[in-house]
């Protein structure tokens, strides 16, 4: 009898579940037409570039980088030391790295230059994006000396942000002591790969230490039991303790900010490529499982800017939305990480980061992309960068389009792996 009734409680929650994932399981067999996709980024990025060249004549200013979409729906233009100044060149190293154009080469060559300064900033921590994502894919694929140069010197700045006390580089500079005193958030795994390159290319074990530090003092601080992620970990710089752990920009403290998720699953599966430390593997592999079983996903996989929204619709299913921004450029990291997490483990568990990552680019390569020679010449639609400031909601911003061409790429090259 209590067989009999577990069995027919085992098999309705087998419906519940098969109905709720319908259009998931369809899904797991629909792969991104890559030939396509990187067409359609093509006649985008030459757009872009037109737009772009416009207002920098009509400026006057050559260093300006497009970054999002303002709300009058005009280009927004930084230049470093923005955080974003990094991602444009490195999408056009990302084309020619699938199509050996030279138009796209010099393209970059040219944006990558630009913002060389980023290599001197000491204020921040985002040299990795600013400065890895751009000089050091040239150097990926130039194997030219003057790019590698800018690497290690920018590593020897981020280096700088170090402490010892504390085991970590310092991500913020500013805020008030009331606010934080050593802000560390989970972004900055990101940049970790800056130092490790440059340990690679350099044999200074320091940049590798830091790094490893910096890694190693994450995992023991930013994570809670299930796997999900706190943006902000503040500490005392005088012992390291932790002071408190919050968000600046999620929901709430203990809310699921999707792109801090995103990063940390990048970043512990980059921090294995480099130090094949099992316990940064088996992090990512946390952070997946935790993310596989976010019972409020859309079905089509790019998740709500936060995924503990009040605001998320209830119920799978085609969104209701309107209601909760997604953010697209957390997909799109999350896919760029999940095909290289796929190269590290047994060939059942590839399977299924593989799928879940190839479900990922098939909806953005179906729904989230622009129209052509709209959207000021951005890929994708629907991110969302810092929802409690109000800004960047629900708009094109260009590290989403980065890591979904990193993505693309990586579809194809890690496909053997
Ligand atoms: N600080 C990087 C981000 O907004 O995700």
């Amino acid at each position: 009898m209590i067989k009999r009734l577990f069995l027919i409680l085992a098999m309705f929650s087998q419906m519940t579940y098969s109905q709720n994932h319908t259009d998931a399981t369809r899904l797991a067999s629909d792969k991104p037409d890559l030939q396509q996709a990187f067409a359609a980024a093509d006649t985008q990025l030459r757009y872009q570039l037109e737009q772009v060249e416009k207002i920098r004549k009509t400026k006057k200013d050559w260093t300006l980088v497009p970054r999002s979409i303002e709300k009058d729906g005009n280009l927004r233009m930084v230049r470093q030391p923005d955080w974003c100044c990094g991602f444009f060149s490195g999408e056009l190293w990302l084309m020619y790295q699938h199509s050996h154009d030279s138009f796209w080469r010099e393209q970059a060559v040219s944006n990558t230059w630009i913002i060389e300064r980023a290599k001197l900033d000491g204020g921040s921590h985002d040299l990795g994006f600013m400065v890895y994502n751009s000089f050091g894919k040239a150097y990926e694929l130039t194997g030219e000396q003057s790019y590698r140069d800018v690497v290690v010197r920018a590593a020897e700045t981020l280096a700088s942000r170090f402490d010892s006390h504390v085991g970590c580089i310092r991500s913020w500079s500013w805020g008030t002591p009331e606010r934080w005193q050593f802000a560390v958030i989970i972004d900055n795994m990101m940049n970790l790969e800056l130092l490790f390159e440059a340990c690679k290319l350099t044999g200074n074990r320091r940049y590798h230490d830091i790094a490893v530090s910096h890694a190693n003092t994450t995992l023991k601080n930013h994570f809670r039991p299930d796997g999900s992620s706190y943006h902000v970990v503040d500490y005392n710089p005088k012992d390291g303790s932790v002071i408190k752990r919050i968000t600046h920009q999620g929901l709430f403290d203990e809310s699921v900010w999707s792109r801090g998720q995103a990063w940390g699953l990048y970043g512990f599966t980059m921090c294995y490529r480099y130090t094949h430390d099992k316990a940064y593997l088996a992090q990512a592999q946390k952070i997946a499982k935790f993310w596989f079983s976010q019972a409020d996903m859309p079905w089509d996989l790019i998740p709500y800017w936060d995924m503990r929204d009040p605001a998320i619709p209830t119920g799978v299913g085609p969104a209701k939305d309107g209601s909760c921004p997604r953010d697209a450029s957390a997909a799109a990291i999350i896919a760029s990480a999940l095909y290289e997490l796929a190269t590290f483990v047994s060939a059942k568990e590839a399977k299924t980061y593989r799928n879940y990552a190839d479900r990922i680019m098939y909806s953005l390569t179906t729904k989230y992309l622009a129209a052509p020679h709209t959207a000021q010449g951005f890929l994708l639609q629907h991110s969302t960068g810092n929802y409690p400031a109000g800004d960047e909601i629900d708009v094109p911003i260009n590290y989403a389009d980065y890591y979904y061409l990193e993505a693309l790429n990586r579809s194809q090259t890690f496909k053997n792996k």
